[in-house]
């Protein structure tokens, strides 16, 4: 099946007082109509980048596309003009991190879901909105109903501060799905909540996504919330792609020393995590070679010399790794 979104050799830097940042390198993602994608690493690796990258809402002026290309429906994202303008917020939608900070705290729910509509959401008869201002209201309650939020039209009544953060977010899940896109992008979405929540807002994404046959791709730190709801999960560090693995093979599998290091800084019965030592490089001074080798127990010279390519193991299972791990018990140390 071919990819709704193919990120290829994406390489983008900030320009930044000390000099440029290279805050994605090489990166490579694919996702296929109706997958859901998670995207993790630790903070500081770019995976925000790489979601605003695609949405377009990165700062003009201070940021430079090296090279590759992002492509979205058969549209170059990055050079696409007026063709990646109209796919923006009704292709791909968002549901950020923070939703208090994404709502006007000074309009009402309704009226900020109303704004979004007129916009953005699908007219096919070609009639102006203020003709069908009860024709949305209905979807919008409709979509409040299905992210299971309880009296949808007292909810588009309330200003944001009134609704609790678990609240917010399915409003913000309403929003992204109201546009009938083909694509979500989930930034973070439930790290703001409380855990009981976080599991609730994300079973219903998934299911949601699922029901539509929508893709979303969801970037996270949190490897429980991936397993919860990813198809397939793409591991990045410090702006490059370590491991790309379907979600049993991922954590079952392992293959990229880092990625089975964040899986062991895990929690689990009879074991005790161990932590990752060191921390994620500097975008400005990035080591050569294979990023992670700093901290990488199995580290030898070529990892400090040579870029280790993305290649495939088993069915879509790819790692970039010149001594990638064989077997989920084996020592990482070699
Ligand atoms: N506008 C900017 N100018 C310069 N550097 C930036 C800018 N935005 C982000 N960066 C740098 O890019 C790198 C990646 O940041 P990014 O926010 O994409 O990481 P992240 O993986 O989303 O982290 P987190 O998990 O904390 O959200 C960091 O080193 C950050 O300092
Ligand atoms: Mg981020």
């Amino acid at each position: 099946m071919s990819a709704l979104l193919d990120i290829s050799r994406l390489s983008l830097s900030f320009r930044t007082e000390k000099g440029p940042a290279r805050v994605l390198d090489m990166i490579d993602l694919a996702v296929k109509p109706g997958e859901i994608v998670g995207l993790v690493g630790e903070s500081g690796c770019g995976k925000t980048t790489l979601a605003r990258a695609i949405l377009g809402t990165l700062p003009d002026g201070l940021t430079e596309i090296g090279s590759g290309h992002i492509r979205l429906d058969g549209v170059d994202m990055l050079r696409g003009g007026r063709a990646a303008e109209n796919i923006r917020g009704r292709v791909v939608t968002f549901v950020p991190q923070d939703p208090f900070a994404s709502f006007n705290p000074l309009f009402r729910v309704g009226t900020q879901i109303a704004d979004l509509m007129r916009y953005k959401a699908p007219r096919p008869d070609g009639r102006s909105w203020r003709g069908h201002a009860r024709a949305d209201e209905e979807a919008a309650i409709a979509m409040l109903d299905a992210v299971q939020l309880p009296q949808p039209s007292a909810i588009l009544a309330k200003y944001p501060h009134e609704l609790s953060g678990g609240q917010r977010q399915r409003v913000m899940i309403a929003m992204a799905l109201l546009p009938q896109p083909q694509l979500i992008i989930a930034d973070e979405p439930t790290t703001a909540l409380d855990v009981t929540v976080q599991a609730q807002i994300l079973g219903l994404l998934r299911r949601l996504a699922v029901e539509r046959g929508v893709s979303v791709l969801f970037t996270t730190h949190d490897l429980g919330a991936a397993w919860e709801i990813c198809d397939r999960v793409v591991v990045m560090y410090a702006g490059q792609t370590a491991e790309v693995a379907p979600r049993e093979a991922f954590f079952a599998q392992p293959r990229h020393p880092y990625t089975r290091m964040l899986l062991d800084s895990l929690p689990e019965p009879g074991r005790d995590p161990v932590g990752i030592p060191g921390g994620v490089p500097s975008p400005l001074t990035p080591p050569g070679g294979c990023r992670f080798n700093p901290r990488c127990p199995r580290a030898t010279d070529i990892c400090r010399e040579m870029r280790p390519a993305l290649t495939e193991h088993e069915g879509g299972h790819l790692v970039a790794c010149h001594h990638p791990v064989t077997a989920r018990a084996e020592a990482l140390h070699v």
